[in-house]
This record gives C-alpha cells, sequence and structure tokens, in this order.
C-alpha cells in the first residue's frame, strides 16, 4: 500500500494567492469529498491516539472541527469546539492571536474541561501556530492537559511547529509543504 502520508498530500489543493495575494492555500477539501482518502485519513489518527485515552479531543474552528468530531466519535470521546470570538452562548475563555494574514479571537466554554484533563488539540493546518498555541493556553488556563496538538498539514517554513515546540506542546503532523 502507498504511504498514507503521501497519498494524503495528493489529496491536498494547494490555490495560489488566496485570500490575499502571496498566500499558497493548501485547501483539504479534496481530502474530505473522497471518502477512501478521507478514512485514510481519520485512522490516522485513531491509530495514534486509540491507546492514548484521552478525556476529549478539542477541535478548532472550523476546519479542526470537520476531523477533530469524526476522531472523537472514534475514539468514544467527547469532543470540545474551540470557536472564533461571539458564537459560544455560555461563560467562555478567550485568547487572542495573530495570523498568516490578520488577527483572530476564540473561545471555550469554562465547563468544557475538567482540572487534570488530558486532551488532544486538533485543526487542519498549522502556519504561524497562534491559532493552535491560543486554543493549547485555553486548555491549560482551565487545569487541562494537552497531550499533544495535532494536524494534517504543517507549513514549516512559517516558523509554527518550531514556534509550538519551542512552548512545550508535543505536536503531531501528517503532511509538510515546505
Ligand atoms: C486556518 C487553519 C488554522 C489556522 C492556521 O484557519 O484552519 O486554524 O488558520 O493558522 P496559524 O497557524 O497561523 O494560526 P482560519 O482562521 O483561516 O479559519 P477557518 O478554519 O474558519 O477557515
Ligand atoms: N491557514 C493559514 N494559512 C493557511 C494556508 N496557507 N492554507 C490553508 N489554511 C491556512
Amino acid at each position: 500500500m502507498q504511504d498514507p502520508s503521501a497519498y494524503i498530500k495528493q489529496h491536498i489543493r494547494t490555490v495560489p494567492d488566496w485570500p490575499v495575494a502571496g498566500v499558497q492555500f493548501r485547501d483539504i477539501t479534496p481530502l474530505l469529498s473522497n471518502p477512501r482518502v478521507f478514512r485514510v485519513l481519520i485512522d490516522q489518527f485513531v491509530h495514534r491516539y486509540f491507546d492514548t485515552r484521552p478525556a476529549a479531543i478539542a477541535g478548532l474552528d472550523a476546519r479542526g472541527f470537520i476531523i477533530g468530531s469524526v476522531l472523537a466519535y472514534e475514539l468514544n470521546v467527547g469532543f470540545i469546539p474551540i470557536r472564533k470570538k461571539g458564537k459560544l452562548p455560555f461563560t467562555t475563555v478567550e485568547e487572542t492571536y495573530e495570523l498568516e494574514y490578520g488577527s483572530a479571537t476564540v473561545e471555550m466554554h469554562t465547563d468544557a474541561v475538567q482540572p487534570g484533563d488530558r486532551v488532544v488539540l486538533i485543526d487542519d493546518l498549522i502556519a504561524t501556530g497562534g491559532t493552535m498555541l491560543a486554543g493549547a493556553r485555553l486548555l491549560q488556563r482551565l487545569g487541562a492537559t494537552v497531550i499533544e496538538g495535532a494536524a494534517i498539514v504543517d507549513l514549516p517554513e512559517l516558523g509554527g511547529s518550531a514556534r509550538l515546540r519551542a512552548a512545550g506542546l508535543p505536536l503531531h503532523t501528517l503532511v509538510d509543504f515546505a
């Protein structure tokens, strides 16, 4: 069988100059629309975390919800949405951070985790690492331990994966675009 990471990478589409000039947008929708490659993708994460027994999977708005909720279902654990500001109805904690193109604030419900919970944090892609770091900080502020950050794609030239590891967050990604 073909290497799963190479197979997954073949199904990521690069769109130049979107949403702004100079950005090579790595589009995961072809991964999601093909049921065979979508299953291979999810299975990579299921196999990695099956024995880890996390208390929950936390996913980052919005593309992290797609893979994170399926992963949580497969592992039979709960799913925690970390949302962009203004979407969650109950009391929240929030973190503001810089993106490759702009800035954003993410929020999480204060009762989403209990102190001591071990959580895997997942998104589709690491660029500057700001989104993943903000999500990790929210979980840690509520007393949870982030076992590992996980993503399909790393863009190492943007420095995010190095930044996350330097901040002490273990990281697992499947595909690099250098
Ligand atoms: C993208 C991507 C990650 C984040 C990565 O999300 O899905 O969440 O940017 O960038 P960073 O490592 O520089 O923080 P975006 O904010 O575009 O939102 P979307 O998922 O709603 O499209
Ligand atoms: N989020 C931030 N940078 C991105 C990129 N280059 N492709 C897809 N999503 C992104």
